[in-house]
């Protein structure tokens, strides 16, 4: 028996991405899937209702959409769209499991078993299903595009017959999926480029772009938890960074900021000192502002000029590009829907790590450990 698949237009302000696009949605239909796409899911992507037919798709109301066995989405379901989805369905998606732990809870009381693209463990065999860094690395290309837009400068060295323009200085701070693709493109728009990250991993990954790697005077120890990701600092040495960050940051035209610790507010790194340390017309754009910020003066979703300095508070840079975004998404999501349906719809598969540590909730309860814990506090 076919089983359904939902996928919903997305209903955050601002959000532009579709779950699905219709190649992916040709191969579920291969599949034995029954696609069922909400009218105008992807009108923010440029795709018409008529391409999800093409690939094989049903066009659905809203209501239609959100009752299906399995429901695909970008954003987490809000309370409302909870409701709409079947009991006892399976969720797929982005979930913010450990910033918003509540809703796993009502996803659980709904009886949805949900596996949230977040908590996707960062191993090889995974790489296909890691829809972080498949964002991540898009909103780095973009922030670097907006700092560029924004700064009353070139970005590269240019002799013209007017005379020399010294090539900018950008300045990234963390060094991960979305660091090093800021990276990457700071260095294409020709700036020389400096990068900074508390993991030691972060310094050879930095080098080998072609950037310099910023070496603060602080005895860190390893920085890197067992997942890869960075664990924070003690409050004496976060202050110690702060400070010394100051002066780099005060002679970048460009900072790119990007440091996040899982299921924690972002980092502090640029303090108001070191705005005012920066030229007036600089350029900073915070990729961790939905997380409260690196930046002491982000106001998320913002623009703002402080000090003479433009401070852009980003928190959805991949909805700015939401053809490829959407694309790379939904090839993670049929990643997925691959080793997680058969032809009768969605399984458990208790053996298999991808599923046990993605899965938030199942049977009626929260099962992820992490998640407990927050729930329990
Ligand atoms: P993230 O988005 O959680 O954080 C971004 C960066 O901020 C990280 O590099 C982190 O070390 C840095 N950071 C945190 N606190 C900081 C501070 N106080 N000062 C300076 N920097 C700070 O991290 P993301 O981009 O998700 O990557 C985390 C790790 O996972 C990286 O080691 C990355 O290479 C690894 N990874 C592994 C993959 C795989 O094996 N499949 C795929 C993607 C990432």
């Amino acid at each position: 028996m076919a089983w359904s698949l939902g996928v919903p237009k997305e209903s955050l302000p601002g959000e532009r991405l579709v779950a699905l696009v219709p190649d992916v949605v040709r191969r579920l239909v291969k599949e034995g899937a029954s696609v069922r796409v909400e009218s105008g899911a992807g009108a923010g992507a440029y795709i018409p209702d008529s391409d999800f037919t093409d690939a094989g798709a049903t066009i659905t109301d809203r209501a239609g959409a959100f009752a299906s066995d399995v429901l695909v989405k970008v954003q987490p379901p809000s309370d409302e769209e909870i409701a709409l989805m079947k009991h006892g369905g399976a969720y797929i998606g982005f979930m913010r499991p450990l910033d918003a732990p509540d809703r796993a809870r009502r996803l659980a009381a709904h009886g949805t078993t949900a596996l949230a693209m977040e908590l996707v463990p960062r191993i090889s065999r995974a790489q296909k299903m890691d829809a972080l860094s498949a964002l991540s690395s898009i909103g780095g290309y973009r922030a670097v595009i907006m700092a560029a837009m924004h700064l009353p400068k070139f970005f590269p060295l240019l002799t013209t017959a007017a005379g020399t323009v010294r090539p900018s200085n950008v300045l990234v701070l963390g060094a991960g999926v979305a660091g090093l693709q800021a990276i990457a493109t700071a260095r294409r728009l020709g700036a020389r480029v400096s990068a900074y990250d508390i993991r030691d991993a972060a310094r050879e990954e930095v080098m080998s772009l072609g950037a310099q790697f910023v070496e603060l005077e602080i005895e860190m120890g390893d920085m890197q938890d067992s997942g890869g990701y960075a664990k924070a600092l003690v409050e004496e040495k976060a202050k110690q960074q702060v400070e010394l960050l100051v002066p780099h940051i005060g002679k970048s035209a460009v900072v790119v900021s990007t440091a996040l610790i899982p299921g924690r507010p972002a980092p502090l790194l640029i303090s108001e000192a070191a705005v005012k340390a920066m030229a007036p017309g600089s350029v900073i754009v915070d990729m961790a502002a939905a997380n409260g910020g690196n930046c002491a003066l982000t106001k998320p979703g913002e623009i703002i000029v402080t000090h003479g300095v433009t401070i852009i508070g980003a928190t959805n840079l991949p909805a700015d590009m939401p053809v490829h975004a959407s694309e790379l998404y939904a090839r993670t999501l049929l990643a997925m829907l691959l080793d997680f349906t058969n032809e009768n719809g969605f399984t458990e598969n208790l053996d298999d790590e991808v599923f046990t540590g993605s899965c938030v909730c199942r049977g009626g309860e929260v099962v992820n450990e992490r998640v407990k814990k927050l729930l329990e506090s």
